[in-house]
């Protein structure tokens, strides 16, 4: 190929030029991938290779229309920064609540029939499956061709993995006629046991080759080349064969899919989730031939031993068993709750436990101050992951275990639970161990003395926001994946950030310029941080710049606010200004109530108001009280908003009667349960408060009802019969 264009600088390419030197540089750059990955014999260091890929992004930036077909940063949708297109998820991938033993499952059981308000005597289907330890992705087939494959990523939205799962044997390209136009299925991507043992082999001979290698080039005075990692676990190596840019890669990695739920669908194709594994082997997919159904509560624990018997026998990994209810008009019925069905629960199988040395104990300093002992270990593989750390919890744990530096112990990881200490191996203590001594002081420069409140089990550095732990922690917390989600700013980049004073505050983040920090200093100037992570970077953090009103709470990292705690509150409020103005207001009230009060009502209006939306008590009230009553923390949320768009709630059905109102129900409902009708309530988009005040829109009263009906017929509030609410939410009777 001509190669005319090749020394010209990209500024400098013109428009006929830049078409010429792209299509050299796709040919090259797969010519390039194709000696490395599927012949492994490379003809140039990865710094060459590198500076290919970024001569090529840096032309098709200058010129966005010019972008090749084939071009090497779109090999997989993805754009010119590299990394995956994103993809919506048409119904959120969900995740599942767990169980660890049968009193659980019985619990789940009993929470189903009683939410659909079925008495003892109705017979129960459910089916139950391994849980495949891999990781879930959504195919998206329309007009009966698969068209697009997502990762399941935070559940909304996913990575555009397409190219790839075309290369799964077990995906099927295209359904049979009797598939409606749209189907989505979904399911666990997975590697078997021995594919995983050839594929960290191959990377362990590579790595020898490349050690040659580098003794070669080392004693050329040559730039060595990097090792490859090897996989800890098929789970891993499943998820880095399936997110890899160069889909030849995942084709030569063998996965495999196992379907087993269901997204959008354009029209019902079974009454029942049994019928629909059927249904989805006769569409060429493989259905987990483990499944079974079960009748009632003891064939569930039944199918739990025998899929726990069968295990060690499988020839992949699983971590559990999922629970299914079979019908799908209770599945609608039950609807979801925090992102988990409440039709559907994960029993997990029983940690897995090792030996090892405790080596030191460190203290972790948390957002809120709480001071977490750290056992740092000598490193061992515990379920196909190697630990070394493990949480001791509080003072008191390590006084009950009598956990010391040096001891052996007993330790256990189960799921993705931080791994555990659960017993000292008494019999190998040395003889020269001491019991540890907690500090009574914080380990951060500034030593402030610890508190421990009477009753409490937490001892808190008395810092506040002045200790550096507390302040790095909190932002660690505020760019986690379920807060503000930064790509690129994790552990180790908010504390050197910190350490550096380029970020002190969250507001910070937005400001960060590539070329003067606060420092003065420029990022690219940063060992380790190249043009293009700094590209990125920036990338990531412009995307979250707006974000919406739940994330924003949760984010703020205020105690016992968890993410569906900031749900609530969002929901409640629906926008910035009306929830900072009422926590602003819960704050005051709070500060001249100084006796403990005995009602709500009695510390103030908004006050009352919080602490009256539905499972939202006086605990997290005086928590966010005491948040918004600190003038720092409300400096710090003043800056943050100056500088982020907080999109409001959309309420769900903005044309149903319920939208945006509060309900209360009182008295006893016949022909729904007050679980089913509080969930109905919200989706429609309705608010459930659990007393009647000024604000509440409809009270829904059942026989029984007394007081609350009262107040409200006082108030003027609407009150409806239990018919008359069916009717408006147009629920069928009978
Ligand atoms: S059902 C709406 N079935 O477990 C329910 N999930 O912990 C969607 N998983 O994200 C999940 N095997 O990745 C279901 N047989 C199975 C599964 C399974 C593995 C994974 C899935 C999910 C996670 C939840």
């Amino acid at each position: 190929m001509n190669s005319g264009t090749a020394g010209i600088e990209t500024g400098r390419l013109s428009a006929a030029e830049a078409v010429e030197e792209l299509a050299r540089l796709a040919a090259e750059i797969a010519k390039h991938d194709d000696l490395y990955h599927r012949q492994d014999a490379p003809i140039i260091p990865d710094a060459d290779y590198d500076a290919l890929r970024r001569r090529n992004s840096e032309i098709e930036a200058r010129f966005p229309d010019l972008v090749r077909d084939d071009s090497p940063s779109r090999r997989v949708g993805a754009p010119a920064a590299g990394g995956f297109g994103k993809i919506a998820h048409s119904r959120p991938m969900l995740s599942l609540e767990n169980a660890f033993d049968d009193g659980d499952i019985a619990g789940f059981v009993d929470r189903v029939r009683r939410f659909l308000g079925l008495d003892g005597s109705e017979v129960m289907d459910f089916v139950a499956e391994p849980k495949i330890d891999g990781l879930s992705v959504s195919l998206r087939y329309e007009n009966r061709s698969f068209v697009q494959g997502a990762t399941r990523g935070d559940g909304a939205v996913g990575e555009d993995v397409t190219a790839n799962l075309r290369t799964l044997d077990d995906i099927p390209d295209s359904l049979p006629e009797d598939a409606p136009d749209v189907v989505e299925v979904r399911g666990e991507v997975y590697m078997l046991h021995e594919e995983f043992a050839a594929l960290n082999a191959e990377r362990a001979t590579e790595n020898k080759r490349l050690e040659e290698e580098n003794e070669k080039l080392a004693a050329e005075g040559k730039r060595t080349r990097r090792l490859i990692h090897l996989f800890a676990n098929p789970r891993n190596a499943a998820a880095g064969s399936l997110r890899q840019i160069d889909s030849g890669i995942t084709a030569g990695r063998r996965l495999h899919f196992f379907a087993y739920a269901a997204g959008e669908i354009s029209e019902p194709v079974a009454a029942t989730h049994w019928d629909w594994l059927g249904k989805l082997a006769a569409w060429g997919f493989q259905v987990n031939p483990e499944a079974g159904q079960c009748r009632g509560l003891e064939e569930m624990v039944a199918a739990y031993e025998t899929i726990v018997a069968g295990r060690p026998d499988l020839a992949y990994d699983i971590d559990g068993v999922v629970y299914k209810v079979d019908r799908h008009d209770w599945q609608e019925r039950l609807g979801t709750v925090s992102r988990a069905p409440r039709w559907a629960i994960a029993r997990k199988f029983p940690a897995e436990q090792a030996e090892t040395v405790l080596e030191r104990i460190t203290i972790q300093v948390g957002r809120t101050g709480a001071l977490t002992p750290v056992a740092n270990l000598s490193p061992v593989t515990v379920g196909g992951v190697v630990v070394s750390r493990a949480t001791l919890h509080n003072q008191d744990e390590i006084q009950r275990k009598d956990i010391r530096e040096g001891d052996a112990v007993v330790i256990q990881r189960a799921g993705d639970v931080i791994p555990q200490v659960v017993r000292v191996v008494a019999e190998k203590r040395p003889a020269t161990s001491e019991p540890f001594t907690f500090p009574t002081r914080c380990p951060c420069e500034l030593a402030t003395p610890v508190v421990r409140p009477d009753g409490e089990v937490v001892v808190r550095c008395s810092g506040e926001l002045a200790c550096p732990h507390q302040q790095v922690a909190r932002l660690r917390h505020f760019v986690s994946r379920d807060a503000f989600d930064i790509e690129g700013l994790g552990v180790k980049q908010i504390q050197e950030f910190f350490d550096d004073r380029l970020i002190r505050t969250p507001a910070d983040i937005f400001d960060l310029r590539s070329g003067d920090g606060r420092s003065g200093a420029s990022l690219t100037d940063r060992e380790r941080w190249g043009e293009q992570k700094v590209r990125n970077l920036f990338a990531a953090i412009e995307a979250r710049r707006t974000i919406h009103l739940d994330r924003f709470i949760y984010a703020l990292g205020i105690r016992r606010i968890g993410t569906a705690t900031a749900r609530l509150l969002a929901r409640h409020y629906e926008d910035l200004e009306s929830w900072r103005g009422a926590m602003k207001a819960v704050a005051g009230e709070r500060a001249e109530c100084a006796s403990v009060p005995k009602k709500p009502e009695e510390v103030g209006e908004s006050y009352a108001e919080l602490c009256h939306i539905d499972q939202i008590g006086i605990g997290v009230a005086d928590d966010l009280a005491a948040f918004f009553g600190e003038p720092r923390n409300a400096a710090i949320v003043d800056e943050l908003v100056e500088r982020v768009t907080v999109e409001p709630v959309e309420t769900a059905a903005a044309d149903t009667p319920f939208a945006g109102r509060t309900v209360v129900f009182t008295g006893t409902l016949e022909t729904m349960t007050r679980g089913e009708a509080k969930a109905r309530a919200e989706a429609l988009g309705a608010k459930v408060s659990s007393s009647v005040s000024a604000r509440t829109d409809y009270v829904v009263a059942g026989p029984g009802a007394g007081a609350k009906e009262k107040k409200a017929l006082e108030l003027g509030v609407t009150v409806l019969s239990e018919a008359e609410w069916r009717e408006m939410v147009g629920a069928q009777s009978g």
